[in-house]
C-alpha cells in the first residue's frame, strides 16, 4: 500500500475561497475584518510565519494592522500596544506571535488580550470554553487538523488515535478535541509524550497517529500500523547546503518509509502548516461577524 498524500494546500485554498466570499458579504454591510498583529524580536522563523499571516489576510481582504517591537521591548510596554488593539473597534481578533522574548510573561501578555479578540484560541476562557465544549474560539493548528480530518473523510468516531506531544498550542486541546462528541471528532484519545515509557506500544494499534513533538523522526514506520491515517504537525529546519536558503523543513515522521505503510499522511511543507494560518483568518472573520451581530 501506498499512502494518499493529503493536499493541505487545496484544503486551505478551499476554505480561504469560503472566507473571502464572507469578508465580501461584511464589506457590504459595511465592516472590513481587521487583524492587529504583534511581533517582538527578530526571529527568522516568527518573522516569516507573520509574513505568511498577513498576506494570507490581504489576499481574502481582512487588513492587518501590524505592530514590529524590538527583541528589548518591555513587558510593559508590549501589554500598552495590547491594550490598544483591545480597545481599536476596528481591530476584530489580535495576534501576539510566540514565543516572545525572555523579559516578556506570554502567560500575562496572552491573558490581556480580550477572549472575544483572541482568535489564536490561547487566552484561559477560550480553553476553558473549549474543554467544556462551549462556543469559543479553537486554536489554529488543532482545529485546522480536525478540518483535515473531515475534509479528507477519515473516520474519527470510535477510532484510536495516538497524539505525540502535550504542548498547550497543539497536543493538549487537539486530545480536547477529538474526544468530545461531533463530526470529525468522538475518538478515543491517547496523549504520549516524553514520560511515556513505549510510544510504538501505543502508536501501532492506533487508527490516527498525530506527531507534534518538533523532533524529526519521532515516528518511524515501525510504530505505525497498516492501513493508519498519519498527521504530521512538525516543523523542523534541517541544514542544507544544497538550497539556497541554506536549510529544508522536515516534519516529525519519517515520511518516505510511512507512506508506503499508511492510508493518508500530510506531507510537510503543505499539510498541516497552510491549515493554521487557515484557521486564523476563520477565527478573524468569525469575530468581525459575532461583532456585527
Ligand atoms: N508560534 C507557533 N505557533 C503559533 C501560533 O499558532 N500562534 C502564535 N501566536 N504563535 C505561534
Amino acid at each position: 500500500m501506498t499512502a494518499k498524500i493529503i493536499d493541505g494546500k487545496q484544503i486551505a485554498a478551499d476554505i480561504r475561497k469560503e472566507l473571502m466570499a464572507e469578508v465580501a458579504t461584511l464589506k457590504t454591510k459595511g465592516v472590513t475584518p481587521g487583524l492587529g498583529v504583534i511581533l517582538v524580536g527578530d526571529d527568522p522563523a516568527s518573522q516569516s510565519y507573520v509574513a505568511a499571516k498577513e498576506k494570507a489576510c490581504a489576499e481574502i481582504g481582512i487588513f492587518s494592522d501590524d505592530n514590529r517591537l524590538p527583541t528589548d521591548t518591555t513587558q510593559e510596554e508590549l501589554l500598552k500596544v495590547v491594550e490598544r488593539l483591545n480597545n481599536d473597534d476596528s481591530i476584530n481578533g489580535i495576534l501576539v506571535q510566540l514565543p516572545l522574548p525572555k523579559q516578556c510573561n506570554e502567560s500575562e501578555v496572552l491573558t490581556k488580550i480580550l477572549p472575544e479578540k483572541d482568535v489564536d484560541g490561547f487566552h484561559p476562557v477560550n480553553i476553558g470554553k473549549m474543554v467544556i465544549g462551549e462556543d469559543a474560539f479553537l486554536p489554529c493548528t488543532p482545529h485546522g487538523i480536525i478540518e483535515i480530518l473531515k475534509r479528507s473523510k477519515v473516520e474519527t468516531d470510535g477510532a484510536e488515535v495516538v497524539i505525540i506531544g502535550r504542548s498547550n498550542i497543539v497536543g493538549k486541546p487537539l486530545a480536547n478535541l477529538l474526544l468530545q462528541k461531533g463530526e470529525g471528532r468522538n475518538s478515543t484519545v491517547t496523549l504520549c509524550h516524553t514520560g511515556t515509557k513505549d510510544i510504538k506500544k501505543h502508536t501501532i494499534k492506533a487508527d490516527i497517529v498525530i506527531a507534534a513533538t518538533g523532533r524529526p523522526n519521532t515516528v518511524t514506520a515501525d510504530m505505525i500500523k497498516d492501513g493508519a491515517v498519519v498527521i504530521d504537525v512538525g516543523v523542523n529546519r534541517i541544514e542544507d547546503n544544497t538550497k539556497k536558503r541554506g536549510y529544508r523543513l522536515v516534519g516529525d515522521v519519517d515520511f518516505e518509509n510511512i507512506y508506503k505503510k499508511a492510508s493518508q499522511i500530510t506531507p510537510v511543507p503543505g499539510g498541516v502548516g497552510p491549515m493554521t494560518i487557515t484557521m486564523l483568518l476563520y477565527n478573524t472573520v468569525l469575530s468581525a461577524k459575532r461583532n456585527i451581530k
